[in-house]
């Protein structure tokens, strides 16, 4: 298993390394963190905690940063460039050294293989803050944002539109299923979701209530739903691989006409940085839908929360 060198200490790696039970307990928190930000501020006193980042952020980096030092806490913020990690220190002696000065692990890298390698080596818990596969810190945040909008998550339907194969598309598949949603995801062929992930999605919502759809027309995918979230359509790392990330793509944009065939309290959600006439436009990120601002400040609450429960569960 992934943490089979370490089977007592908690990571965060996918969305479904927390039960519904405990993903719960951090969106409570998380929401507790959001009404009274400054009152908790010695939760994790004293602690340091490492930020590495081997591909670019807004976001991550200073929620994480802010986050840390509102619980008592140090960051440790690394840009990887200027390490040794892209020269040859292999991940798993990192993570021994860094074991030996920081109480948690938070990372932004490529392959999962990369994450998995530190978390399985590390005597603190490792955080997922985004890789190739999964980014399921945004989608605690997204999840956070929903119970806020309305109210709560389960049976709620969320759609996401747009490059169905990436990191967002996985962990919304996952952390939906988690929370009990109805997930409907569709993309562009050649853009679809991993296979063995869209099967864990659906055996997890099977237990939880929720459901996993893929659908290949936006409009139907979308008609009914409660939320609609889409992504860039070309993710870090992906600039240059030579595939038409536009054309097959259009019909996927969240504008009005797509927008109208949902429920009409629907909210729109976006991880940003958005690409603003590609795969979302103005009329939809600037409207009465778009909740991305508040999502985009929940990653500070829900982050907060969870360090503060894996801390208390290491
Ligand atoms: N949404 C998100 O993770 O943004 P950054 O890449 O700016 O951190
Ligand atoms: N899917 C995007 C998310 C950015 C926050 C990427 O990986 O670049």
């Amino acid at each position: 298993t992934r943490h089979a060198a370490n089977p007592s200490r908690r990571h965060f790696l996918r969305d479904d390394d927390l039960t519904s039970a405990e993903q719960d307990q951090v969106l409570t928190l998380a929401q507790a963190y959001a009404e009274d930000r400054r009152g908790h501020h010695k939760a994790l006193d004293g602690k340091s905690i490492a930020v590495l980042f081997e591909k670019p952020s807004l976001r991550t980096r200073v929620s994480f940063e802010v986050g840390i030092s509102e619980l008592g806490a140090h960051a440790v913020l690394i840009d990887a460039t200027n390490t040794h990690f892209g020269r040859g220190e292999t991940m798993s002696d990192a993570a021994r050294v860094l074991s030996r000065y920081v109480d948690a692990i938070v990372i932004r890298t490529f392959e999962d293989t990369r994450i998995e390698e530190l978390a399985a080596a590390a005597t603190v818990p490792v955080v997922n803050a985004l890789t190739n596969h999964f980014h399921p810190c945004q989608v605690l945040a997204d999840l956070q944002t929903v119970r806020q909008r309305l109210g709560h998550t389960q049976g709620r339907t969320l759609t996401y539109v747009g490059d169905a194969a990436n990191n967002m598309a996985h962990s919304y598949l996952l952390g939906g299923a988690v929370a009990g949603m109805h997930v409907r995801i569709a993309g562009p062929f050649g853009f679809t979701a991993d296979r063995a992930i869209l099967a864990q999605a659906a055996e997890i919502a099977a237990r939880t209530g929720g459901s996993v759809t893929e659908y290949t027309e936006a409009k139907e995918a979308v008609s009914g739903a409660d939320v609609i979230a889409t992504d860039t359509w070309t993710s870090m790392g992906h600039e240059g691989d030579g595939l038409d990330r536009i054309t097959p793509f259009l019909p996927y944009q969240i504008n009005a006409a797509l927008l109208a065939h949902a429920d009409p309290d629907a909210i729109v959600l976006h991880c940003l940085p958005a690409h603003r006439g590609e795969e979302i436009t103005d009329e939809v990120m600037d409207g009465a839908a778009s909740a991305v601002f508040d999502q985009a400040e929940n990653r500070l609450h829900a982050q907060k929360a969870l360090l503060t429960f894996l801390m208390e569960h290491a």
